[in-house]
């Protein structure tokens, strides 16, 4: 196929806490789009089959219309997408990175750029990702998960206090972004960060505090790019720190032993694999300060604004914003 006929329908906004990132990254990606010469259309699937006549619409902050869960099989099933190649997504967290649209985007027959249907949904839910990482030989911070339904808060303090004590982490099981996470200093802190945690998610998810060190490692290519270092302003990477400008220092290649950096990018590479995922995706870890590391996550579809972390670390290596739009479109098609 003559690359530049490909069509595109790109998908941004979506019904997760995250529809602003998602907005912002649907604008980056779209500009990239049009300076490449992909014919694009772009579908907030939010929006079903009311979508606004001005594309510039789908990317404000103020919304144009009611959004809803129930839209998303409309939008797909739309004929906007009749003489589409693939769909790009730019959605991020729950209905959009959880291999929900993904499921919807199979049964209508059309590619979709990161992973599959699975490897989108063990990735959204963290205690399934790291079953796997520890089936896998991947180092992963000890943890227990909570159920919604009937907690014993006396209960968990004891099997905190029991295995890896305080600080701990909880955090709930599938959301993006940190939305929903508490650093838990003491038993007082317990009750209200799972009663937290669990507005977002059916499980609350029990982790040992990793103290040290923020890395992240890109994948492209079936390859992990640079390692990458946050260094927040807050103690946490919070959603504030994330999305803010300023608010975070990025070192990349991150300043760490070369043995440290080779072990973080096989880690990253053996945690993507262990999910089956495919096309690109980003890693999260903790660096303990001996330079143990521990994965959190797999996001499979990270932040792709100008200034995110991938393509940061994309950068790194010479590849600019729009190469790694179209490096993705090709492992897509
Ligand atoms: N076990 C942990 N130890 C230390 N910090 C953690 C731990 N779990 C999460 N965090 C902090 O919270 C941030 C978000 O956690 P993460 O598991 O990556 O979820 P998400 O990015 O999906 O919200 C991490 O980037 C890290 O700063
Ligand atoms: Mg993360």
């Amino acid at each position: 196929m003559d690359d530049k006929k490909i069509k595109i329908a790109l998908f941004a906004g979506g019904t997760s806490p995250e529809r602003a990132v998602s907005k912002s990254t649907g604008a980056a990606i779209y500009k990239a789009l049009k300076s490449l010469g992909y014919p694009t259309v772009v579908i907030d699937p939010a929006y079903g089959k009311n979508q606004p006549a001005d594309v510039e619409q789908i990317f404000c902050e103020k919304d144009y219309a009611e959004i809803s869960n129930r839209n998303y099989v409309e939008a797909v099933n739309s004929s906007a997408l009749d003489d589409i190649d693939l769909v790009f997504l730019a959605l991020h967290g729950k209905w959009g990175e959880d291999g929900t649209v993904q499921s919807l985007l199979d049964l209508r027959g059309v590619k979709y750029t990161g992973s599959n249907v699975l490897s989108s949904s063990l990735a959204m839910d963290k205690m399934m990702s790291k079953i796997l990482f520890q089936h896998y030989g991947i180092a992963t911070p000890r943890w227990f998960a909570i159920d919604k339904n009937g907690v014993d808060y006396k209960s968990i303090a004891k099997i905190i206090d029991n295995s890896f004590g305080y600080p701990c982490v909880i955090k709930p099981n599938d959301q993006g972004s940190t939305v929903g996470l508490t650093i838990c200093k003491n038993e007082d802190d317990v009750e209200s960060a799972v009663k937290l945690a669990h507005e977002f998610a059916n499980k609350a998810l029990i982790e040992e505090y990793i103290d040290g060190h923020e890395m992240t490692v890109a994948l492209l290519e079936n390859k992990a790019l640079p390692v990458l270092e946050i260094k927040p302003k807050h103690t946490l990477y919070d959603y504030e720190c994330k999305y803010t400008n300023g608010m975070s220092e990025y070192v990349v290649p991150a300043n760490i032993p070369q043995e440290a950096s080779e072990r973080l990018q096989e880690q990253a590479l053996k945690a993507f694999h262990a999910l089956g995922c495919t096309g690109y995706g980003r890693a999260d870890f903790r660096m303990d300060t001996s330079f143990n590391t521990f994965c959190l996550e797999i996001n499979t579809l990270p932040g792709m604004t100008s200034t995110s972390l991938v393509p940061k670390m994309a950068k790194a290596v010479g590849i600019s914003f729009e190469e790694l739009v179209e490096k993705i479109i090709k492992l897509s098609l």
